[in-house]
């Protein structure tokens, strides 16, 4: 794992144009989160960056109308894919019926073919997506459960009452990611982020994981690298 710090004043330009640069022009498949996080990298990002690209929703929350504000689906195409629009778009359908079997069709949309890159932030508990402690990296895309942080923390994307549930991209499919990329910004962040960088491989941080993959990146802000 590679961890690239940088000035905070200068944290989202410089990620988006490394961004940028590796997505090319041939386009990639891509896993992209959504959260505050990558919102100033995916708004300096040129209109034509995902032309050649698809892209995949990381996460949806549960019980939220569709075209909710704090919807995943809803923040990434706001933040993003409105002014910069993807070859293919996907997300999960959390209103399917089935929703194991929508789990399994997304899961299998993800892993055939596979992801170039897995951009993500990171939970002030550790959580990778929707990936929640206790996770483990065997875990494929499915419907979770939240817990009490993280919906706190969906009450700022305007979820109120917050979800419950959501379905998350599992650890399996962002660990298979020839190329995760974790995005930290903040000093509230501090602490999480040097557990995941030089605290116990745990479960219960489940961004430890990354240690393991051959080719993760962090870029992180100074703010949230203070404790590195
Ligand atoms: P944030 O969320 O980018 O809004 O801080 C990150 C996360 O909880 O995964």
């Amino acid at each position: 794992m590679r961890v690239e710090v940088l000035p905070a004043d200068s944290w989202a330009e410089a990620v988006a144009d490394a961004f940028n640069d590796r997505l090319g022009t041939s386009g990639l498949r891509i896993c992209l989160a959504t959260g505050a996080t990558p919102i100033p990298v995916y708004g300096r990002l040129p209109a034509n960056a995902l032309a050649m690209s698809t892209v995949f929703l990381l996460d949806e929350f549960g019980e939220l109308a569709i075209g909710h504000p704090g919807r995943c689906e809803t923040m990434l195409r706001t933040a993003l894919l409105d002014r910069v629009p993807a070859a293919e778009f996907h997300f999960p359908d959390v209103d399917a019926l089935d929703l194991e079997a929508e789990c399994g069709r997304y899961r299998d949309l993800i892993s055939d073919g596979g992801l170039d890159l897995a951009v993500l932030g990171l939970g002030t508990n550790g959580h990778l997506g929707l990936n929640e402690p206790g996770s483990t990296a065997d875990q494929a895309t499915r419907v979770v459960e939240l817990t009490e942080e993280t919906r706190e923390g969906a009450r700022k994307y305007g979820a109120d009452p917050p979800p419950t549930w959501g379905v998350a991209v599992g650890l399996a499919e962002i660990f298979a990611a020839r190329e995760v990329w974790l995005l930290v910004t903040g000093s509230a962040k501090a602490d999480v982020l040097a557990q995941v960088v030089s605290g116990p491989l745990t479960d219960q941080i489940p961004a430890t994981v990354l240690r393991t993959h051959p080719n993760a990146v962090i870029w992180a802000d100074g703010n949230a690298a203070s404790l590195l």
